[in-house]
């Protein structure tokens, strides 16, 4: 598993730190409202950005990845989709199939999202993870078709984020599923189109077990997970 060296994780984590100066949080504001804009043109989205966070937070703690680097992947759960401003609005909500055409100009949402993000160099670390969310671990998917560990550590675990809330949650195209058809679908994609060894440990995370050990947890966690989700 491809995992960033300890050196670099520090040096990223200290400049996050930052964060908590008073121009950095002004940063973390702006961004949060666009994510709110880019949700308002697609309401059946709203919520979505925050919900992959909460999923893609709980991954990477039963990974045990490093606080550090959680908290990047969080930023970029939340940034995910903030390209799709730059989507046509009947394109982005239209009730049905795309046509080609039409698929070609939602495939360009990541690249837009880099745009936006790229000038704030704060957020240099989140752009990897937010350009590659749409990859397949089989290299089929876009914008370069990259595979396997060849794609970024934080964009897999947003790749199996983002499609589960998807799933679970009503589109303008469809109902939503049950989570357990939910599970059963993207249990096909191990190995196509998700990391097979983090899907599992995904599925492992969010099985009824593993909330049960959750609910019955402290208050502590309880407040880390509204703190996601707000
Ligand atoms: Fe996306």
């Amino acid at each position: 598993m491809h995992i960033e060296t300890t050196k670099k994780l520090k040096q990223i984590y200290d400049r996050f730190s930052e964060s908590t100066k008073p121009i950095h949080r002004a940063y973390l504001e702006s961004i949060h409202a666009l994510v709110k804009f880019a949700e308002m043109r697609d309401p059946c989205t709203k919520g979505h950005s925050f919900n992959v966070a909460r999923y893609s937070v709980l991954l990477s703690e039963n990974m045990g990845l490093a606080k550090s680097y959680i908290e990047i992947i969080k930023l970029a759960a939340i940034l995910h989709d903030v390209g799709k401003i730059g989507i046509k609005e009947n394109v982005l909500v239209k009730n049905g199939p795309l046509t080609k055409k039409e698929y070609a100009e939602v495939k360009k949402h990541p690249g837009f999202g880099v745009r936006i993000i790229k000038p704030l160099r704060f957020f240099n670390d989140v752009i990897p993870m937010m350009k590659h969310h749409h990859e397949n671990y089989d290299g089929t998917g876009y914008p370069d078709g990259l595979k396997g560990e060849d794609i970024p550590l934080g964009a897999r675990i947003l790749a199996i984020a983002d499609v589960y809330d998807a799933l679970v949650s009503t589109r303008s195209y469809r109902k939503a599923f049950s989570e357990k058809v939910v599970l059963e679908m993207m249990k096909k994609e191990g190995g196509k189109k998700f990391d097979p060894e983090l899907l599992k440990i995904f599925i492992d995370s969010i099985s009824p077990k593993a909330r049960e050990r959750r609910g019955s947890g402290s208050n502590k966690n309880r407040q880390k997970q509204q703190s996601i989700s707000r």
